[in-house]
């Protein structure tokens, strides 16, 4: 197959990315600009602010990822960019400028579906190692801020397939866990904090229930042959339930001592959040974690018994919980199911992921036409 160089760009969210990566399988370079430090006094991401800072951060970004593979633009083969699914404005400013940089360079331009990156960041690395061998089909879980979705990915030759069997009713995973720690004044993004902060409590100190659904969704792809079962998440009644928690314990007033004591602190570091948390919030957090990995892990597997799948990929920001990791790779091991990850750089928002899954469509030569537009719910179906 002929190699391509193609120079990536993600804007999708809260971090500003650019990578150049060799033909799917080799990373040159990859650059990732993350805004938490401006979201983070808001405790979630304020989609004006990104998209400003995207503009300040996009250009620099994208120059130290040509500096750092040591390619010129000229040497590029392909721009390639995240087209959606995200926050419309962020998307803007990724696409104008890859558009601008397609145009002005004479170069191909391929859109990206931002979900889809998430699963080629699983193959890229696997392909980096030298392990070309996927079973398929595969059952991607893609966990982020944003996403709670399960795919059957198929390849056939260059071109990829993608069947949604499930997905969030409300919450994503990854937005539970930065809820729950900005009710418990924890920081933004939750998801790093909790998962460390989880190994110092007792996770099984509160049982949460776990999340049940009751009404079909009226708006769920079909499948096919409109008879695979749905295997769908919810995860607002567990952050509705660890607030009750917090106002039956009264644990209010350790709440507010904790932000005080953290806006105090420059820059506080897990010590400070340690020193700063009592053990019956390490114990709320950890069993929160334990319920959330617990259905993750449950409905997931559930899923690959019924889609009888040969692999499973668990992508996505939350991929890189330790928890859910290790109880993957454990009950997935008992089904005889190989389970893949990405490293953790790879598990959260980046652009080697836009750029690897830009080659399948560069080896069919499916470019965008120059008017496309940014689609902040763009669904995953072909590639
Ligand atoms: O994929 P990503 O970078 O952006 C989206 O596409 O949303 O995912 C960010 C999400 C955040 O909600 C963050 O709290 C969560 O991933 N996250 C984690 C961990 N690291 C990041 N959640 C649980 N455990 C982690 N270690
Ligand atoms: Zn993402």
């Amino acid at each position: 197959m002929p190699d391509a160089y193609i120079l990536g760009i993600e804007s999708s969210c809260d971090e500003t990315g650019a990578a150049v990566v060799r033909s799917g399988e080799q990373i040159l370079s990859n650059v990732v600009f993350s805004q938490i430090a401006t979201h983070l006094p808001y405790g979630g991401v304020v989609p004006e602010l990104a998209s400003r800072e995207h503009l300040r951060a996009i250009v620099p970004v994208v120059r130290k990822a040509l500096a750092d593979a040591g390619r010129t633009y000229a040497l590029v083969d392909a721009i390639a960019v995240t087209q959606g699914p995200g926050l419309a404005g962020a998307l803007l400013v990724g696409l104008s400028y890859a558009k601008a940089l397609a145009f002005s360079l004479e170069k191909p331009l391929i859109a990206v579906n931002h979900l889809e990156g998430h699963i080629h960041a699983v193959l890229l690395e696997e392909r980096q190692k030298g392990n070309r061998q996927v079973d398929f089909p595969v059952l991607a879980l893609v966990v982020s801020g944003g996403h709670t979705h399960l795919y059957l990915a198929e390849q056939k030759g260059d071109s990829w397939s993608y069947e949604n069997v499930g997905h969030t009713r409300d919450d994503a995973a990854g937005e539970a866990f930065d809820k729950v720690a900005k009710l418990l004044a924890l920081g933004y993004p939750g998801g790093p904090i909790i998962d460390r902060l989880s190994t110092h409590g007792n996770p099984a100190s509160i049982k949460f229930a776990s999340p049940q659904i009751k009404h079909p969704d009226r708006k769920a792809p079909r499948s096919p042959a409109n008879t695979r079962p749905r295997f769908d998440f919810s995860y607002s009644g567990i952050k509705t339930a660890v607030l009750r928690y917090v106002e039956a314990h009264h644990l209010a007033p350790a709440i507010e001592k904790r932000r005080t004591s953290l806006a105090g602190i420059a820059k506080p570091r897990f010590d400070d959040y340690l020193a700063a948390c009592e053990p019956e919030t390490l114990d709320l957090v950890a069993s929160f974690q334990r319920a959330m990995v617990d259905d993750l892990v449950a409905k997931t597997l559930e899923a690959a018994q019924a889609c009888d799948v040969a692999t499973l990929f668990v992508t996505g920001g939350v991929a890189a919980n330790n928890e859910l990791r290790q109880r993957f790779e454990i009950e997935s091991a008992q089904q005889g199911l190989p389970v893949f990850f990405p490293s953790r750089p790879l598990s959260t928002d980046n652009a080697a992921m836009i750029a690897a899954a830009a080659y399948p469509k560069w080896l069919a030569k499916d470019f965008a036409a120059m008017d496309f537009s940014a689609e902040a719910s763009l669904p995953l179906r072909h590639a």
